[in-house]
């Protein structure tokens, strides 16, 4: 008996009668909610963890080395992305350009909201830009301005057993100097991985290399490159979506 129609196609009980005889059981059965088996997409967001007072256990990675895809999700950008975050940048714990080589901009805890309600805890991808005040755009190259590829980690670092839920973002590019206190404006398109913990340091960055090629060749896709021209961002007269 499909339990999806637990009526025949007549709307009649009885247009069943003739494939499998209907009991009260199975009929009171065919009412209730399939049970689905637990998803990714079922997995707790990262501001339910936060409103239990709870971190998400991570997985340690043990073989580094281990082989991962070089692209990830669909074709087009699906919900609950893409989601807008915008805030001024703050310092971190400063470990991401001293130990991983990978300089990251913490944003507020109210700038993070938007993907901490509706997402879990994972490394993510997307676009951001970096906004200094016209007034003070000293040190920065054209190039530093523009819309760029970035990756992002949302959660507690199960390697460094943060106890405060952040979202950092490393933008792929080398910026002339650092842009702490200015505004950053990003938009996350896409999911990559869970967070994990790792037997060395040397195994997260060989992880996150991986996580910066994954976000390029993810972006190439036509439906994320799109996205680069959003209004979101500060786009000049060159950048915008008509001139793509
Ligand atoms: C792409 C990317 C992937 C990351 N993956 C993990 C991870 O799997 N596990 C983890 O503990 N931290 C992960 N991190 C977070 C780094 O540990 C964190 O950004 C770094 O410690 C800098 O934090 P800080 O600015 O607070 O010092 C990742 C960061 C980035 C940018």
């Amino acid at each position: 008996m499909d339990l999806m129609s637990p009526i025949g196609s007549s709307g009649s009980l009885a247009a069943n009668a003739d494939t499998q005889p209907m009991t009260l059981l199975s009929i009171l059965l065919s009412f209730l909610p399939i049970p689905q088996p637990p998803s990714a997409a079922m997995a707790p967001t990262a501001a339910e963890y936060v409103a239990k007072h709870e971190i998400p256990v991570s997985e340690v990675k043990l073989d580094s080395r281990a082989a991962r895809p070089q692209i990830v999700g669909p074709d087009t950008p699906e919900a609950p992305f893409p989601i807008a975050l915008d805030g001024p940048v703050q310092k971190g714990f400063g470990r991401g350009s001293k130990d991983l080589g990978c300089p990251t901009a913490n944003l507020p805890d109210e700038s993070i909201t938007p993907i901490s309600s509706v997402a879990k805890t994972g490394v993510y991808y997307g676009y951001a830009q970096v906004i200094p005040p016209a007034e003070h755009p000293e040190g920065f190259s054209l190039e530093d301005l523009k819309v760029l590829p970035m990756v992002m980690s949302l959660g507690w670092n199960p390697f460094y057993k943060n106890e405060k839920l952040t979202a950092e973002i490393h933008i792929i590019h080398e910026f002339g100097r650092d842009f702490y206190g200015y505004e950053m404006r990003a938009i996350v398109l896409g999911y990559i991985r869970p967070e994990l913990d790792y037997i060395s340091r040397e195994a997260l960055i060989e992880d996150i290399e991986v996580d910066k090629c994954v976000a390029l060749n993810c972006l190439e896709r036509l439906g994320y490159k799109l996205y680069a021209k959003d209004s979101h961002f500060r786009l000049g007269a060159s950048e915008t979506k008509s001139n793509m």
